[in-house]
């Protein structure tokens, strides 16, 4: 198949950018979108050309490190899935493709679709552990954890940290990632002992990050490859005020 493709092309993080025109023909319906863009950059780089940025790494949809906006869509038209997983058979001979980076205030473009998140590794840094004092490891079943506590953990933890909630918002929110992480520890009695100081210092260091606010457009949950639920949001919500209520102040 043959597809027509519109890229978004950025040197610096402080240049401006444009979309720029390429056709790549010869594509097998079973590549997958990356293996698109490779074979296109293989194609650029043969002709003294400079290759797209975009970021990568397990092609398997578990790092989270995939991600641009395609047709409109962060991640693409599949449901559930990411850049990575997405193969070409969703698209149709001669079609145009859209490719942009993320684009929010908070993930500056770097180069091309590549853009910085570390605002996220922020808001994990600000509370996403649980603190354990020094000596022998403790015995692993000594915390016994309630079976649908260890479900919903579960659910929150499978946040692979991507951003296409972040992008896909009107409002640049990062109320679905920061509330998966501030959930999935604070659900579980290993969490319980920092749950106030971690969802005051999670939120409050998102809120720093310049992301928007969150204003129900459920458009995060709708891309989300991982299907993390707003419910997690109400949660985050709910912690976040009780402990305001206590007086929790951040460290
Ligand atoms: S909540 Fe979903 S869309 Fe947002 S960072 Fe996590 S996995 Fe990606
Ligand atoms: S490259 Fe790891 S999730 Fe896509």
């Amino acid at each position: 198949m043959r597809v027509h493709l519109k890229i978004w092309r950025q040197e610096k993080r402080d240049t401006p950018g444009r979309f720029e025109s390429y056709e790549v023909e010869d594509i097998s319906p079973d590549f997958s979108f990356l293996e698109m863009l490779d074979i296109l950059n293989e194609r650029l780089e043969e002709k003294g050309e400079r290759p797209v940025a975009f970021d990568h790494d397990c092609r398997e949809g578990i790092c989270g490190t995939c991600g641009m906006v395609v047709n409109g869509e962060a991640h693409g038209p599949w449901d559930r899935s990411t850049t990575c997983q997405l193969h070409m058979r969703a698209f149709k001979d001669g079609d145009e493709i859209l490719i942009e980076p993320f684009r929010a205030r908070a993930f500056p473009v770097l180069q091309d679709l590549m853009v910085d998140r570390s605002a996220f590794d922020r808001i994990i840094q600000a509370g996403g552990y649980v603190s354990v004092g020094t000596g022998s490891a403790p015995e692993a079943n000594i915390l016994p954890v309630p079976k649908p506590a260890a479900e919903l953990a579960f659910d929150a933890a499978s946040c692979i940290g991507c951003g296409a909630c972040v992008a896909q918002c009107p409002n640049g929110a990062a109320q679905l990632f920061t509330s998966a992480k501030v959930g999935h520890l604070n659900i579980l009695p290993q969490g319980a002992p920092e749950k106030d100081r971690r969802a005051v210092a999670m939120v409050e260091q998102m809120e720093a990050e310049i992301f928007g606010s969150c204003s129900n457009f459920r458009e995060c949950e709708a891309v989300c490859p991982k299907g993390i639920s707003i419910d997690w949001i109400a949660r985050m919500n709910r912690d976040y005020l009780r402990a305001k209520l206590k007086g929790i102040r951040r460290r």
